[in-house]
């Protein structure tokens, strides 16, 4: 890229460099590197060494992380063979923080959209039994092919077995529609929720730079030609509506006063901008008045691909953030 401002630029007097880092969806406030006067940058570098070496310097990582409030960096270690087959996964490391955060051992977490099986993966790191739930064949093989990959126990199970499975200490795999499988389960039988649903039907998008990739390796760029997947259906509205149903069904089989995580980030299809968390979050508390939406995590995810949309013409953001919906069901 150029040095110099485009000649076909009309909108600002960036080079084309420049406004590449401009399209981030996040930007670090200036303020964050400019340390206040009063705060020495050598204790505070004696305060992360302290840290690292009473909790390791991974945690110390996350834990200074913390002092700038409600911000995560993602940590997305490359992705094994089998789940990059899977076109939108979550990092293993990112569920297992947010399962520490929201469980103790021993507890049972619930993923209605288990995909390459992240989340039984982080279960399994962290000392909790997981309950996944995946419609398409090919991700439920995968999922069990990463589980057996790490000799990880687990049982594929019908829904009305998965409860009795996780209670006696096996992770459950469920080969269902989210939504049949959740109406199999019994109330209040998982302790934390943490799920990313389908985002519409934004992975049927053809030419994008991501999809042509993906093609030339000969991966899958959606889920899957099946009707019932949520990610096939042409409406929006419809679209939120089934998820509604499914959230209603998560609001019942979640433990009173636990919480449930919803990942989601926003996208655009075709000039419309679609506000997907916003959405998300008010039909959770439309549909489920117990659940009560009591906050909001960024989730940085800085190391993806940058590519210059719209540039040198007109403004097209680089999403490179999650919003992680923190809902607590209240009764
Ligand atoms: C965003 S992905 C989840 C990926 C997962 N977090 C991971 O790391 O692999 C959403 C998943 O929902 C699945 N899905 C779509 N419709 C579904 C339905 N009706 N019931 C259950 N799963 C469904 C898709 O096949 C896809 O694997």
């Amino acid at each position: 890229m150029s040095d110099t401002v485009d000649p076909r630029n009309r909108m600002n007097e960036l080079t084309n460099r420049q406004w590449l880092i401009e399209t981030k969806s996040f930007w670090r406030s200036q303020a964050e590197d400019d340390l206040p006067e009063w705060l020495d940058p050598e204790l505070l570098e004696q305060f992360a060494l302290w840290l690292a070496d009473k909790h390791g310097e991974e945690r110390a990582g996350e834990m200074m992380g913390q002092v700038a409030g409600s911000v995560m960096w993602s940590k997305a270690p490359p992705r094994d063979k089998l789940k990059a087959t899977h076109p939108a996964t979550f990092s293993e490391r990112d569920i297992e923080r947010l399962i520490r955060l929201f469980t103790k051992p021993g507890q049972i977490v619930l993923d209605p959209f288990v995909g390459s099986g992240s989340t039984l993966l982080a279960c399994a790191g962290t000392d909790r039994i997981g309950i996944g739930i995946e419609l398409i064949d090919q991700w439920v093989e995968v999922a069990q092919g990463r589980l057996e990959a790490r000799g990880i126990a687990h049982r594929l199970v019908a829904p009305e077995e998965a409860a009795e499975a996780a209670r006696a200490g096996t992770h459950a795999l469920v080969h269902s529609d989210a939504g049949s499988g959740l109406r199999a389960l019994p109330g209040e039988c998982a302790d934390f929720i943490v799920t990313s649903p389908p985002y519409w039907r934004i992975l049927q998008k053809r030419g994008s730079k991501a999809e042509r990739e993906r093609v030339s390796k000969g991966l899958p760029t959606h889920y899957s030609e099946s009707e019932a997947d949520l990610g096939n259906l042409a409406d929006y509205d419809e679209f939120l509506e089934r998820l509604g149903d499914i959230f209603v069904e998560c609001g019942r089989v979640l433990r009173v006063k636990q919480y449930m995580c919803v990942i989601v980030c926003d996208f655009r299809h075709g000039p419309q901008f679609h506000l997907y968390h916003a959405d998300i979050a008010r039909i959770i508390e439309e549909r489920s008045p117990a659940m009560q939406l009591k906050g909001m995590t960024v989730l940085v995810q800085d190391s993806k691909n940058l590519y210059p949309l719209g540039i040198p013409y007109c403004f097209i953001g680089n999403i490179h953030h999650q919003f992680i919906l923190i809902f607590q069901r209240m009764d």
